[in-house]
C-alpha cells in the first residue's frame, strides 16, 4: 500500500536515492582493480566523488539525525524499543565506516592520487559501506516505515517533514 504519511515517503524516497548512488560507487569500485585506481580527475569518477562526499558528509548524517531525534523515540514510546536498538546499532557502525571512508574520499579529490594502503582501504571499507547502508535501509523500509505507519498521526507526521524540509535549506 502506498504510505500516506509525507515523512515516510520521504525517508523511503531518500533510501532509493542512496541506494542508486550506492550502487554506483560498489561498480566503480569494482570496475577498478586492487593494483589500479581509478583516474581520480576524470569527469565521472569527480562526479561521483563529488556524489558520494554530499552522501556520506551530509546527506546521511541529516538522515540519520531526523531518525534518532524524532522518529526513534516515538517509536520507543510505541513498545518498538528492540527495533530501534538495532537500527542504532546499525548508525554507530555506518557512521564509524563513514569516518574511515571520507577522508580517502577528501583525499582523492583534492590530490588525485591515493597512496596503495589507501586505495585497499577504500575497497574495501567502502564495499563494507555500500553492503552495511544496504542492508539498513531495507530493515527501515520493512520494519521501521509500517510501524510509524501505523503510530504517527498525518499531524504529527507533517510536522515532523516540514521540520525536516526546513534544515534543507
Ligand atoms: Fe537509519
Ligand atoms: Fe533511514
Amino acid at each position: 500500500m502506498e504510505s500516506r504519511l509525507t515523512i515516510n515517503k520521504c525517508l523511503s524516497c531518500e533510501h532509493r536515492e542512496l541506494s542508486a548512488l550506492l550502487g554506483s560507487f560498489r561498480n566503480f569500485l569494482r570496475d577498478n582493480g586492487i593494483k589500479q585506481q581509478p583516474m581520480w580527475h576524470q569527469p565521472l569518477s569527480a562526479k561521483l566523488l563529488s556524489d558520494l562526499r554530499s552522501a556520506f558528509g551530509f546527506n546521511v548524517p541529516k538522515h540519520f539525525a531526523l531518525e534518532e531525534n524524532e522518529l526513534f523515540p516515538i517509536l520507543e514510546e510505541a513498545g518498538c524499543g528492540q527495533l530501534v536498538e538495532i537500527l542504532l546499532e546499525d548508525h554507530k557502525l555506518i557512521t564509524e565506516i563513514i569516518q574511515i571512508v571520507m577522508p580517502l574520499l577528501d583525499k582523492a579529490q583534492s590530490a588525485g592520487l591515493l597512496s596503495e594502503d589507501e586505495w585497499q582501504t577504500l575497497l574495501r571499507q567502502g564495499d563494507a559501506l555500500v553492503t552495511e547502508l544496504t542492508a539498513h535501509a531495507e530493515k527501515e523500509d520493512a520494519g521501521m516505515v509500517p510501524e510509524l505507519e501505523e503510530i504517527l498521526d498525518k499531524a504529527q507526521a507533517d510536522e515532523i517533514y516540514h521540520r525536516y524540509r526546513s534544515l534543507s535549506m
